[in-house]
């Protein structure tokens, strides 16, 4: 399967979906990483294993309907069969989410539908919660609203501050995401009436 990749920073959710293609953990290829950083550390990951990228600046466009338009060609572009968000940190317009139903998929660092958008970790600490995590999500036009595929729970110490709490979710997130990544590639989960479906099981 071909996909397409989306980031805004590090990268190490690519990076760990990089290195299970190449163990043969994912029946697929990723034949663009596309971020709308140009300093975007992702880039590199991407150059160094020999995959194409591409860097769009938002900033460019007028608004975010002509930045998602442009976004949608150079997906479309690249024919995939499905598109992974890994940290890329830009609300998408309805209709470029919609044009691809069913087909993306997002990884957020909260236990969905606890703290949606950004600074998950700190909102974590300051509720007192003594469990935290992430989900992985297809995308949906609602802002990390659509049907949840998993979820990973860590616990939270008394102790943590947002950096230590974001170490130990991100560890999680590079192994939980390339399996899910796999699970697409060999048809065994789709998106069918707004839930993730699995194996022909709901989950
Ligand atoms: C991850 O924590 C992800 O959950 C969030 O942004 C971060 C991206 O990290 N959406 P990386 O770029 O994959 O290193």
């Amino acid at each position: 399967k071909n996909l397409v990749v989306l980031i805004s920073g590090s990268g190490t959710n690519l990076q760990a979906i990089i290195e299970a293609i190449e163990a043969n953990r994912i029946n697929g290829r990723i034949s663009l990483v596309i971020s709308n950083k140009a300093d975007a550390y992702g880039l590199t990951r991407a150059e160094q294993h020999g995959i194409a990228t591409r860097y769009i600046d938002h900033k460019a466009f007028d608004d975010r309907e002509a930045y998602d338009a442009k976004l949608k060609e150079v997906i479309d572009d690249a024919a995939p069969d499905f598109i992974v968000l890994a940290g890329y940190m830009r609300i998408m317009t309805p209709s470029l989410v919609e044009h691809f139903s069913g087909k993306m998929v997002n990884i957020h660092p909260s236990l969905l539908p606890k703290y949606k958008g950004l600074h998950t970790h700190q909102r974590a600490i300051d509720a007192g919660d003594t469990e935290h995590g992430l989900s992985v999500h297809f995308v949906t036009p609602e802002l990390d609203g659509g049907p949840v595929i998993i979820q990973s729970k860590v616990p939270v110490f008394t102790d943590d501050d947002a950096t230590i709490l974001a170490e130990r979710v991100q560890t999680q997130e590079r192994q939980i995401y390339p399996l899910v990544v796999s699970w697409l590639c060999d048809g065994r989960l789709v998106m069918r009436d707004n839930r993730a479906v699995m194996d022909n099981d709901v989950l």
